[in-house]
């Protein structure tokens, strides 16, 4: 799976983003150390602080399949160039790696795609 490929897959899902309240849809593809993908969007709520963000969705899915190591996330909002992942699920994401560096963040700027690794994005991240 290229990120190319993953990056269409988070466009995909985009789709099914539920957010009648902030008009922001955002889709995120995952692939795991040994090799699954999954898919997650933002699901909103009248409860505004009951909203869940693309990336913990797609997080969630993998977890619950047994899964632990993230290899790197493609993340699409048709509303934002560069929609890097917020500082709550960059920390999620930190509990699901082999290191920060070597975990790949995928994001679209144009017609391109940009690669950062969560170690730029989350520096100096908190573990237990
Ligand atoms: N959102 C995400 O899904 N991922 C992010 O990393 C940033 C924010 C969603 C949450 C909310 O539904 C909407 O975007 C606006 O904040």
């Amino acid at each position: 799976m290229t990120y190319e490929e993953l990056m269409q897959k988070a466009i995909e899902v985009s789709k099914n983003a539920y957010a009648p309240y902030s008009k922001f849809a955002v889709g995120a593809c995952l692939i795991t150390e040994s090799g699954k993908i999954y898919k997650g969007c933002n699901f909103e709520n009248s409860s505004f602080g009951m909203t869940i963000c693309a990336e913990r969705n797609a997080i969630g899915s993998a977890i619950a399949e047994g899964e632990r190591k993230i290899k790197a996330i493609a993340i699409y909002s048709p509303n934002q160039d560069n929609c890097v992942p917020c500082g709550a699920c960059r920390q999620v994401l930190h509990e699901f790696c082999e290191s920060d560096d070597k975990l790949d963040v995928i994001v679209k700027i144009g017609n391109e795609l940009k690669v950062y690794t969560l170690a730029h994005l989350l520096p100096e991240s908190f573990s237990l």
